[in-house]
């Protein structure tokens, strides 16, 4: 029996991403796969439907059309409330969950029969490299982030020399060296700007010289579980506060990228910090995304604190759909397909990968954060 995913459209949530490009339907239809397509929903990011392979999709007009007999939903954000109650029951979601929140919507998923996979929840290992959509779309954050800082800057990136003079390069500081800030550095070091970047890990000292920029010491290592940091001590925020503060005075651009999973982002930049900047300097926060690194971001808003511009944006990924998309699309290929048989869906569930991501299996909760 062919395994039906069914995609939606997720352009009412402002997503201009879809889960699944033609290329990647493709493949999937090599391996015993039909596809249940809501119209357009490829088109923000690109994709007409008529470029998805015809033998193996059947375009229809609603979510609940492509959702009601399919085996596996295949989305971006969220499957929302009205989605969960027109899937069959057995189905499997794939997407993000936003899963330390995300009580309610686990609750409704367990009660529905729904097994649900969290794709922030894939473990960080080898193996699942290829799957790893938190780190295909911090990556596409953090190149942007750089290119937007650009956008707003009232320098030059590089050095020049011209014949009017020379222009010194820019500073910029990066903070956090996960995904997004070493892509973020990556990006404003090929821009030509002096970079500068810490993290509480001590392991990125070498990856952030390795890209050409600066390490600044803090003196703080906060190395915690599965190798993400832990969240610092208050005492520890202090110290880190006061270091960071001095080079924040003397940095053109800065890109902060700190967070800590399942956690809101630490705050680590006061507003005392920022009217240390000079006015023109520019602050890109993507931890807006859980609450902000800076007191003063305003999620998806631009602040002007004297001169001082303030960006908080919460899904640069959607400003690059083509390609956040297509890398999407490969991490949930790569995810599912050892699932996939000739029978039907098999899965694994002794695999740490699926057990890892399941949030949710036979009318049962399977990943709990409330208190
Ligand atoms: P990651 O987990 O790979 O990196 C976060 C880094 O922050 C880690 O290296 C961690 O050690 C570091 N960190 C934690 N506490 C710190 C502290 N006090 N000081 C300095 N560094 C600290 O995460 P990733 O994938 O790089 O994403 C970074 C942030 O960007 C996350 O908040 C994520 O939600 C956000 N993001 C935002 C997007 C947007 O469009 N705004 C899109 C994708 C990700």
């Amino acid at each position: 029996m062919a395994i039906k995913i069914a995609v939606v459209n997720e352009s009412k949530n402002h997503e201009t991403r879809v889960a699944v490009v033609p290329e990647i339907a493709q493949k999937l239809a090599s391996k015993n796969v039909v596809f249940s397509i809501e119209k357009k929903s490829g088109e923000a990011s690109g994709f007409l439907d008529s470029d998805y392979p015809k033998d193996a999709c059947v375009f229809v007009d609603s979510s609940s059309d492509a959702l009601s007999d399919a085996d596996v939903l295949f989305k971006v954000n969220p499957p929302t409330p009205d989605e969960v109650a027109l899937m069959k029951k057995g189905a499997l979601a794939i997407s993000y969950m936003n899963p330390f929140e995300n009580h309610a919507l686990i609750r409704t998923m367990a009660s529905s029969g729904i097994d649900a996979f969290s794709v922030e929840l894939i473990p960080r290992i080898s193996r699942a490299q290829s799957m790893d959509a938190l780190s295909s779309q911090a990556s596409i954050a953090g190149y942007k982030a750089v290119i937007l800082a650009a956008n707003h800057a009232n320098k030059f990136f590089p050095m020049l020399t011209t014949a009017a003079g020379t222009v010194r390069p820019a500073q910029t500081l990066i903070i956090g060296a996960g995904v997004a800030g070493l892509q973020a550095i990556a990006t404003a070091k090929r821009l030509g700007s002096r970079v500068i970047a810490f993290d509480v890990r001590g392991s990125t000292k070498e990856q952030i010289e390795s890209l050409g920029a600066q390490f600044l010491d803090t003196g703080i290592t906060a190395e915690g579980e599965g190798g993400y940091a832990r969240e610092l001590s208050v005492e520890e925020l202090k110290t880190q506060k006061e270091v960071l503060s001095k080079t924040m005075g003397q940095s053109d651009v800065v890109i902060t990228t700190a967070a800590v999973p399942g956690k809101p982002a630490p705050k680590l930049i006061d507003k005392k910090t920022v009217e240390s900047m000079v006015p023109g300097s520019i602050i890109i926060d993507l931890g807006a995304v859980s609450g902000g690194n800076c007191e003063l971001t305003k999620p998806d808003d631009v602040v002007d604190h004297g001169g001082v511009i303030i960006l908080g944006p919460t899904n640069l990924p959607s400003t690059m759909p083509r390609h956040a998309s297509e890398l999407y699309s490969r991490n949930l290929l790569n995810f599912l397909s050892p699932a996939i048989s000739d029978e039907g869906l098999n899965i694994n569930w002794d695999d740490e990968i699926f057990k890892g991501a399941n949030i949710t299996r036979n009318g049962e909760a399977t990943f709990s954060q409330e208190g």
